[in-house]
């Protein structure tokens, strides 16, 4: 299988830019079906995630294409509204694409969407907020056969959990609907807020993002823009999680400090120097990393799901006894078993770990089973004593572009390779 060949214990040093966000741009993506005219996705990130989302668009009928970060789209007229189950289990996000195939076409026929084993991951908020809006789902052996025979109206959608997904679904469905939406405990991450701008870049009427209440008022059409799409602060947090293990230096440009002031505090506190600028961070690590209070997973702006396990990673290397609780996933943990072949000391038991900082972690072979999981791994064998062979890289490259040679030009020796 392909993997990664890491030879550890060389501290980072240089510049490294961050990528267009993943969580941004796959929502903004299933957006360009709403709109009748060309877009233009400046900083779209080549990731698997993003090929999936260009099938999906082109087998809805939208002529897509992707050239160097640049995705051009054109849905001025959509085929069909019929998404096949090999598609919807290629991610999580495809079922954003119902929202977009309903506010755009009135109807929609897609299964359960697929994506990492984090968890069940249900979409029943997101079912339940569209039925409100007047979408009539018939289920039938995980087919869901969607149709609005009254027409796609706006309502009041108050939300159980500040769902990120569910939030965009409602977000997508409005912006053409008849009347006004208002979604009550949106969830209220920045990827979010860039969605928001680039549906308001084609014409839609919302505000609120970024607040719990978030408004759109329907219009009848939207039209085409240029857009760009707003940096990954989890690509950020992953970058500064592997030059606090690695030691050394690091300038992460493209990043947004305050979009990442949770990961930043827990690394300060860890024993790193960071220094958060408008579009770049710089952070260095001359000190043994030391224990810190308990970290609690949450909605934004708490601290970040999706940085839980590069901070666990961290944090087996700090002295000390440390404490992670996992809030939003219920099967987050993943990558601790692997830490623990590495020589970590980390305690699992359901939603919450406990880690026993060691000062060496050790190379050896280890296997990525979801995408920050396998971040997290990478990060780990960069600092670690000796020869990492990592599996299931194809998880990795569902979020980071080419992450071997972003790292590797700042320092540590890794090599995509059979293993
Ligand atoms: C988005 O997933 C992100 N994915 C995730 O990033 C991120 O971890 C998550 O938000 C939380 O920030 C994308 O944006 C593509 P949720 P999403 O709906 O939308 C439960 C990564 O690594 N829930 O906020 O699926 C759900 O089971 C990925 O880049 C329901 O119960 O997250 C989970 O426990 C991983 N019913 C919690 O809510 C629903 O209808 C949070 O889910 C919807 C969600």
């Amino acid at each position: 299988m392909q993997g990664f060949v890491i030879e550890g214990g060389t501290e980072l040093k240089g510049e490294i830019m961050t990528s267009g966000s993943k969580n941004a741009a796959l929502p903004i993506m299933a957006a360009c079906l709403l709109v009748n005219g060309e877009v233009r996705l400046d900083g779209c990130p080549c990731l698997s995630d993003v090929y999936s989302s260009v099938r999906i668009l082109s087998c809805l009928g939208c002529r897509c294409e992707l050239r160097g970060g640049v995705l051009t789209a054109d849905a001025k007229a959509p085929t069909s509204d019929y998404i096949p189950d090999r598609l919807m289990r290629l991610m999580r996000s495809s079922s954003l694409y119902l929202g977009a195939c309903i506010g755009r076409l009135g109807s929609c026929t897609l299964s359960y969407p697929g994506g990492c084993e984090l968890g069940a991951r249900p979409i029943d908020l997101h079912l339940a907020a569209l039925e409100k809006m007047g979408v009539h789902i018939n289920e039938s052996r995980g087919v869901l056969e969607c149709s609005c025979p009254n027409g796609l109206h706006g309502a009041g959608v108050s939300l159980s959990f500040p769902s990120v997904g569910a939030t965009e679904n409602v977000m997508l469905a409005a912006a053409l609907a008849k009347g006004e939406t208002v979604i009550y405990n949106a969830a209220r991450e920045p990827e979010i807020a860039d969605l928001a701008r680039f549906l308001r870049c084609c014409g839609a009427n919302i505000t609120g993002e970024g607040t719990s209440v978030i408004r759109i008022s329907g219009v009848k059409a939207l039209h085409g823009c240029e857009y760009k799409v707003m940096p990954d602060r989890i690509v950020a947090a992953t970058y500064l999680c592997t030059a606090a293990l690695a030691g050394g230096e690091l300038m992460v440009t493209n990043s947004r400090a305050c979009e990442l002031r949770p990961v930043i505090d827990v690394l300060c506190e860890a024993g790193c120097d960071i220094y958060g600028y408008d579009d770049r961070i710089y952070i260095s690590r001359k000190r043994p990393l030391k224990a810190v209070k308990t970290i609690r997973t949450m909605p934004y702006p708490g601290f970040p799901t999706d940085a839980q396990p590069l901070i666990t990673a961290v944090l087996a290397r700090a002295r000390g006894v440390s404490v992670v609780a996992e809030n939003i996933f219920e099967n987050r943990f993943r990558a601790n078993p692997e830490l623990v072949r590495m020589g970590a000391r980390i305690r699992t038991e359901g939603r919450i770990a406990v880690i026993e900082g060691t000062d060496r972690l050790y190379g050896a072979r280890v296997m990525a089973s979801d995408l920050r999981a396998g971040a997290a791994l990478t990060a780990a064998a960069v600092s670690a004593q000796g020869i990492t062979e990592l599996g299931g890289i194809e998880y990795i490259d569902r979020g980071y572009e080419r992450l071997e040679k972003a790292l590797s030009s700042v320092g540590a020796r890794i090599t995509r390779t059979k293993i």
